[in-house]
């Protein structure tokens, strides 16, 4: 009787069984899946990272850009302030990976970060105007499968929290351009405050960074209605802060959570199997996600 109930209960994805997908406790994560498969898709919301999560982190071995790094076109900032942003990310992003340094040890060290880059981008009086642009002529590059992961939620109503420590409006501007902006997406990032000629004067409400999207998901993804009522949670990141997006979901049933490995694999590994449910090493698609969902809705 045991072995019919287990049969019933737990989910059968093939794709988890791929080399490249690791999990502390399979037998909990076929589990979390198979409630969420009997509750139904009108019970579940999806909450994802930008990017290196919904972006690619390489391709053909060149660093995909995140959506700071698009801001980083001659069209809208100049030579030295590119320069400038690119030293900044070599100093300050093998910070935010580094596995022997603690979350609050990090924090500090993002704000800092975050806040020069802000700085640096006001001073260039960015245009909104050339935002499209820019995009279009970025290698921005969301990872395959995008198109079967945000048309399927779309057509199953499941709610999709994109939760970006980057820049909102470029992020919107790629899921534009890729044609998934549908209306079952919500978004919580920082968004750029243009004056009325349409230049860049500050960045709107609270910063946000690798490491407090917690303060973000309490006080902004809690308040979201559409999220409400629906207690199971998919959660996507590529970082251990992302791990906090879902902290506003009140009375929450079950949270299964992907973390794709991009990046320092040997020095992450432990610590990202520890902490994610399904990790996903080195892998730039979105096909165990998709098959999950397929497997829930
Ligand atoms: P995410 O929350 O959508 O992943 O966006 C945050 C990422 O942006 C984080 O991993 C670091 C990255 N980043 C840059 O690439 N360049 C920058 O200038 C800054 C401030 C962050
Ligand atoms: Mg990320």
């Amino acid at each position: 009787v045991l072995a019919i109930w287990h049969q019933l209960t737990k989910a059968e994805i093939p794709e988890l069984a791929k080399c490249s997908v690791l999990m502390r406790d399979r037998s909990r994560v076929e589990d979390t899946i198979g409630a969420m498969q009997r509750a139904g898709a009108g019970r579940l919301q999806v909450i994802s990272d930008f990017d290196m999560t919904l972006t690619r982190f390489a391709h053909n071995g060149k660093r995909v850009p995140t959506t700071h790094n698009i801001l980083g076109h001659r069209l809208l900032i100049d030579e030295d302030c590119s320069k400038k942003i690119r030293e900044l990310l070599n100093t300050y992003y093998p910070i935010e990976i580094d596995a022997g340094r603690t979350a609050e040890d990090k924090l500090p060290l993002m704000v800092e970060w975050w806040t020069q880059v802000h700085e640096l981008l006001i001073q260039q009086r960015i245009r909104k105007d050339l935002l499209a642009q820019a995009v279009k002529e970025s290698s921005a590059m969301l990872r395959e499968g995008y198109k079967v992961f945000f048309d399927r939620l779309t057509e199953q109503q499941v709610p999709l929290l994109i939760f970006s420590a980057g820049v909102g409006d470029v992020l919107e501007e790629v899921i534009r351009q890729n044609n998934v902006f549908h209306p079952n997406v919500h978004i919580i990032s920082n968004y750029m405050d243009f004056d009325q000629t349409g230049v860049l004067r500050a960045f709107k409400g609270q910063l946000i960074h690798t490491f407090n999207k917690r303060e973000g998901a309490l006080s902004h993804a809690s308040g979201l209605r559409v999220l409400q009522g629906r207690p199971n949670v998919l959660l996507l990141g590529d970082s251990l802060g992302d791990l906090t997006m879902a902290d506003g979901v009140s009375e929450h049933q079950n949270i299964l959570t992907i973390g794709f490995l991009n990046d320092q694999m040997d020095e992450r590994k432990e610590l990202y199997v520890k902490s994610f449910d399904v990790v996903l090493v080195k892998d730039e698609t979105m096909e165990v996600p998709n098959a999950i969902l397929k497997c829930i809705t």
